[in-house]
């Protein structure tokens, strides 16, 4: 039988496509007897067009991507944070409107009706443990347990039998059987927290349970299937730690499936107000007493500090003066600490004097305006043409390498604000 070639036709569109099976349908149509050698080129031919079907169904997604990306991208920050709001992300804190913090979320929100493992890092206090709350909320596993271990906190010798139990008897002082966290978590989710503290033998077991959702407990043979939803932190570079070979690769891949980076609280300042208003209010509540007010100078302070310690900090600091405040909080209030450290961007400038009590000059503040000014332009740009200096420099005539150092002036990287597709 004359089996009709199809390779040579146009794959590249549905139409292409069509034409193929219709082909192929006419070899099988009048085929009267088809013998292995054609029974062979059909099942080629198919095997092409299925192949085929996944390319454009891959191209479709691409070209779905960059559509919303680009929708994505005439969306403003407003836009994108009430958009989160009225689609019912469960948050319970507040946000503002960082490009940064933003991404983060609508990666969350988008990730936490699946199972995959996330891996979720940022400095201390940003708010990992919050985030990882968030996943498990906005998941269907919300109404089952949030499990969460602090690997850093557990002795090298009991990590294991913390997160996969034992048996009675398995070792000194295992005087009965024990589940293990990720039993406790069956169903739900289980936060594994400073993951870059496990120990690399407690590694190579976790390893083992991500890629077979299997656990035994320490001395039991028994094989327990488990369903739990992994989401860990940490506030150290995993990546870095892997090619110094003190965490394994292939954890840190199998980890972070989905990858979310939490911004320092230095790089959403937007957000100051409103913390301070959440929290001045929750301080209040909880010392019974009316929400304090905060004096202009200490506004000045609050808006330029750097935060080390990040909301974790803000949060203390806010309880510490509503304690120690009358009615209103001023910079005596503040923990010396806070009041020394001295922060190394264009606003140390507002704080010193501010702390000084002192007037800033007129030039001195029409230098600020300027740079505020500056930074705002650039961010802007950079935002609409996808992070592209090149652009700019030539769009605002600027010489790239002064375009570079003010970039470096302000803190800012162009990677940032690359759309992800
Ligand atoms: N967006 C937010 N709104 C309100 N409170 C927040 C927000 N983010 C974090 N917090 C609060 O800040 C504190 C620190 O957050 P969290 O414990 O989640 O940080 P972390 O990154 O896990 O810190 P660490 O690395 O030190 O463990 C908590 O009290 C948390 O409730
Ligand atoms: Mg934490």
């Amino acid at each position: 039988m004359e089996i009709i070639k199809v390779s040579k036709l146009s794959t590249a569109s549905f139409a292409g496509l069509l034409e193929q099976i219709e082909i192929i349908r006419s070899s099988l149509r009048w085929s009267s007897n088809l013998d292995k050698q054609d029974i062979k080129k059909l099942l080629v031919q198919c095997n092409k067009l299925s192949d085929d079907v996944m390319l454009i169904s891959r191209k479709e997604r691409l070209k779905e991507n960059i559509e919303k990306s680009a929708t994505k991208k005439d969306h403003t920050a407003a836009q994108r944070k009430q958009g989160l709001i009225d689609r019912g992300l469960i948050f319970e804190g507040v946000f503002g409107e960082s490009r940064k913090l933003l991404e983060t979320l609508e990666i969350a929100e988008k990730a936490s009706p699946t199972d995959l493992p996330i891996l979720i890092d940022g400095e201390s206090g940003t708010g990992k443990e919050l985030m990882a709350k968030v996943i498990h909320n906005n998941s269907n596993r919300n109404d089952k347990a949030f499990i969460s271990v602090n690997c850093g906190a557990i002795p090298e010798n009991l990590i294991e039998s913390e997160l996969f139990g034992h048996k009675k008897g398995a070792f000194t002082g295992a005087s009965s059987d024990r589940a293990g966290k990720f039993e406790a978590a069956d169903g739900g989710t289980i936060f594994l927290d400073e993951i870059g503290e496990l120990p690399l033998q407690g590694q190579v077991k976790l390893l083992r349970v991500l890629q077979s959702q299997e656990i035994q407990r320490i001395g039991s043979e028994q094989i327990i299937t488990i369903d739990t939803r992994i989401v860990a932190a940490t506030n150290k570079d995993l990546f870095e730690m892997a090619s110094q070979g003190t965490f394994r690769e292939d954890l840190f891949y199998r980890l972070s499936v989905i990858h979310v980076s939490i911004p320092p609280l230095r790089e959403r300042k937007d957000e100051i107000p409103l913390l301070l208003e959440y929290y001045c209010d929750e301080a209040a509540e909880k010392l019974n007493r009316s929400p304090i007010q905060i004096s202009k100078r200490l506004m000045n302070f609050f808006r330029a500090y750097d935060y080390p310690g990040n909301i974790r900090e803000l949060r203390n600091i806010i309880y510490r003066i509503s304690c120690l405040a009358d009615s209103i909080a001023d910079l005596e209030h503040l923990p010396a600490l806070a009041r020394q450290k001295r922060t190394l961007n264009s606003d140390e400038a507002v704080v010193e004097k501010e702390i000084a009590n002192l007037e800033l000059s007129l030039s001195e503040y029409k230098k600020l305006a300027n740079d505020k000014a500056e930074k705002e332009y650039i961010e802007e740009a950079l935002s609409n043409n996808n992070g592209n200096v090149a652009e700019l420099a030539r769009q605002s005539g600027m010489n790239r390498s002064h375009l570079q150092r003010i970039l470096k002036k302000h803190a800012l990287h162009s990677l940032d604000f690359r759309v992800k597709k």
